[in-house]
C-alpha cells in the first residue's frame, strides 16, 4: 500500500476538498432528530469546516472541533456560534493528556478513512483515551470497499472496523443511514459503540 502524507492544509488552500458538502451529514441530522440532542463533552476529530460540530451543538452540551488545517479551523470559527461548540487546531495524535477521559461522546465522520492506514492502531487508542468509561462513539464509517489502494479516502470495510474497534468497544447500534450525501448511498455504516 502506497503511505504518503496528506498536506490537509494544501487540500483546502486549493480548494480541492471533496468532502466539504456544505451542510452537515443528513445521517447526523436523523440520528439527533430520532433520539434527540447529544448531551455532555462531545469530540469531534478532523472537523473541517464543523458542520456536524455545527449540527451537535445545543446550550446543553459542549461540543468541542479538533482539526490540523489551519484554513479549516478559521473557517469554522468565521461561523456564527450555534451555542457553546469550541474549536482547536491540533493534530489528532499530538492532544493534550488534559483531554484524557474528558468527553462523554465522539463523533467521527470521515476522519478514520482518511487518516493513514498505518495510524489507525493509534486513532482508536486516541478515541479510547479520550473517552469516559462507558463513552459513546458514534460513527458514520465512510465503507468503501471497491475503493483502489490509495487515498485518502483510504479502504474501511466492516472486518477492519471489527479489527481495531472491537477488543476496545461493543456495537451498540448499527445501520445504513437512509439519508446521505449524493455519492455516498450505501457506502457507509453508522454505528454507536460503547466503550468497554
Ligand atoms: C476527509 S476530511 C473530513 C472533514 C469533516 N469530518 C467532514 O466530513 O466534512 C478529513 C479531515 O481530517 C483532518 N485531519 C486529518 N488528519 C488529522 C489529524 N491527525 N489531526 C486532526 N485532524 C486531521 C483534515 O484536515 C480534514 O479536515
Amino acid at each position: 500500500m502506497k503511505q504518503t502524507q496528506t498536506d490537509w492544509e494544501d487540500a483546502y488552500q486549493r480548494r480541492e476538498t471533496p468532502w466539504e458538502k456544505g451542510k452537515p451529514h443528513p445521517g447526523l441530522v436523523d440520528f439527533l432528530a430520532e433520539n434527540g440532542p447529544l448531551v455532555g463533552e462531545i469530540f469531534v476529530p478532523g472537523c473541517g469546516s464543523g458542520q456536524d460540530v455545527r449540527a451537535l451543538s445545543t446550550p446543553d452540551n459542549r461540543v468541542v472541533g479538533v482539526d490540523l488545517a489551519p484554513f479549516a479551523i478559521r473557517k469554522a470559527m468565521a461561523r456564527r456560534k450555534i451555542a457553546r461548540e469550541e474549536y482547536s487546531l491540533a493534530d489528532l495524535f499530538a492532544l493534550p493528556a488534559a483531554l484524557d477521559g474528558r468527553f462523554d461522546w465522539v463523533f467521527e465522520h470521515t476522519c478514520f478513512c482518511a487518516i493513514d492506514p498505518a495510524r489507525r492502531d493509534e486513532y482508536v487508542a486516541t478515541i479510547v483515551r479520550l473517552l469516559r468509561p462507558q463513552g459513546r462513539l458514534l460513527a458514520i464509517f465512510f465503507i468503501n470497499p471497491d475503493h483502489d489502494e490509495e487515498g485518502p479516502p483510504y479502504r474501511v470495510s466492516p472486518a477492519e472496523l471489527e479489527k481495531y474497534f472491537g477488543g476496545y468497544f461493543s456495537v451498540e447500534r448499527e445501520w445504513i443511514p437512509a439519508r446521505t450525501h449524493p455519492g455516498r448511498e450505501q457506502r457507509e455504516l453508522m454505528r454507536v459503540l460503547v466503550r468497554v
